[in-house]
């Protein structure tokens, strides 16, 4: 039997490709190891939305050169938007790669490895369209949670950013397909889903199989939006909670926000990635909305969806960021009271129009502005933790002892003969880090409690 082991870069979207092409190999009978020393194949499924990503996986299969020297016979597979974006350097940098395959083309990774089998030479399957069929996978990492792609490729134009380029234009899975993949996982036992894509507010646009132009009134009157969507996935027994990731401001409008409120499974976190607070900046990144506007957005959601969480990305050091555009991403950083963020260091991105732009922000000018943001962002976390004591939340079981909280915070409570899978009702007593810690609750039917900033309580 041969043995497969696999590696994920970067972001959910990755780990689910990862989990399609898994179980593609495992219904050809290959078993999955522990370790790459083990290994008759060794896939890397890569990121290239950062450089430091990029970084990692040059140095990773880098590292693999001599095992290959060693073993002959290993074949070693680089997936995914960096094997796009830097088709042209890898067989050259690492020639003991056998093969790449862009994002689009997973679902050909086991011919391709069955052929490397035969004919004993470097193989690259990469397309440049995007992916026409989504697949229904039959391996998840996870034990409660399974990740379920909605949608593949983005049409937006941040200038900073590669995904266009890596995983094309956008396009969404019939809904009908998305729904009864759900059905499928219920019925496997699965609790929680998270709905994958690069902008998920604008499902639906173009399903897949779809011609490009269809008239506009036509379309409109057809299209299941996502909230329509999140209505239905909503409706299929035995799933308790529903997720999605990650959703792009100028489309997060109050239909979203309404449905999140009135959905019964739909959790109560969004992450609204706002890259910056400066007006000049935003407009540069191509994001399409000011400061003020996505602000107004925040209040808006917190309006509508009481005791919502709210993560965000920000980037720091774009081309041209002065200090007055920093201070702004302060200002708004202290306004938007995130619960929590990701700060990356802007990284030019081949293929992104900003790559064009001098990167003429100095390294220690961008680690000085990171710290301040961290430490400003852990303050504000912290403020935003505290309310939760006292409180009882709704928490979804992951292992013994530890589960989520609606809002994704991480709860642990001492194991009292809940399993996996199980909803429970957590008295808050403590915090420990940015996790909440506390004791188990008879259920009383009542539903859930989460704080809110002004300590209103929500029941449902
Ligand atoms: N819509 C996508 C965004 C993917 S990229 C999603 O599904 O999450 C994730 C985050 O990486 C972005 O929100 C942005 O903050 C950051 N990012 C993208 N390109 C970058 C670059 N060139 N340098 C630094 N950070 C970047
Ligand atoms: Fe990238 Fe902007 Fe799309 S961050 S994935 S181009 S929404």
């Amino acid at each position: 039997m041969r043995k497969l082991w696999v590696c994920s870069y970067g972001c959910q979207m990755n780990v689910r490709d990862s989990e399609e092409v898994t179980g593609l190999l495992l219904e050809k009978g290959y078993a999955l190891t522990e370790s790459e020393e083990q290994a008759d194949v060794i896939l890397f499924n890569t990121c290239s939305v950062r450089e430091h990503a990029e970084d990692k996986v040059w140095s990773n299969v880098g590292a693999l050169k001599e095992l290959k020297a060693a073993r002959p016979e290993l074949i070693i597979g680089v997936m995914g938007c960096m094997a796009k974006a830097q088709r042209g350097k890898i067989f050259k940098r690492m020639p003991h790669v056998d093969f790449i395959s862009g994002p689009a083309q997973l679902y050909q990774v086991p011919e391709l490895i069955e052929t490397i089998w035969e004919e004993r030479k470097p193989m690259m399957a990469i397309q440049e369209k995007q992916r026409q069929e989504f697949q229904t996978i039959s391996y998840h990492s996870g034990k409660v949670t399974a990740l379920v792609t909605i949608m593949e490729g983005c049409d937006k134009v941040c200038s900073y950013c590669i995904i266009p380029y890596t995983r094309g234009p956008e396009v969404s899975r019939p809904p009908e397909q998305v729904v009864e993949e759900v059905r499928r996982l219920a019925a496997q036992g699965y609790r929680e889903v998270m709905l994958l894509g690069q902008n998920v507010n604008s499902y639906g646009r173009r399903m897949s199989g779809e011609p490009f132009v269809l008239r506009q009134a036509q379309h409109e009157r057809q299209r299941v939006t996502f909230p329509e969507l999140l209505k239905r996935v909503n409706g299929v027994p035995g799933i308790e909670r529903v997720r999605f990731i990650t959703s792009h401001p100028w489309d997060a409008v109050e239909e979203l926000f309404v449905a999140m409120r009135d959905l019964e499974h739909v959790c109560e976190h969004l992450h609204l990635p706002v890259q910056s607070g400066s007006d000049t900046l935003l407009e540069r990144m191509r994001r399409g909305y000011t400061a003020e506007e996505y602000l107004g957005k925040l209040e808006l959601l917190r309006r509508t969806v009481a005791g919502a969480a709210v993560t965000t990305d920000i980037i720091i050091g774009f081309p041209g960021e002065t200090e007055a555009d920093f201070e702004a991403t302060v200002r708004l950083m202290e306004k938007a009271r995130f619960d929590s963020a990701f700060i990356f260091n802007y990284s030019p991105r081949p293929f992104a129009a900003a790559s064009r732009w001098p990167d003429d922000v100095p390294r220690e000018v961008k680690d000085r502005r990171l710290q301040t943001l961290l430490k400003l962002q852990e303050q504000i976390s912290c403020e935003k933790d505290q309310p939760y004591v006292g409180q009882t939340v709704e928490v979804l079981v992951e292992e013994p002892g530890m589960g989520r909280s609606r809002t994704n915070r991480k709860t642990y409570f001492g194991d009292q003969g809940v399993k996996p899978g199980d909803l429970v009702e957590v008295l808050v007593t403590r915090l420990r880090g940015h996790s909440l810690v506390g004791e188990i609750r008879p259920s009383t039917g009542s539903g859930r409690t989460e704080p809110t900033d002004s300590a209103r309580t929500v029941f449902r």
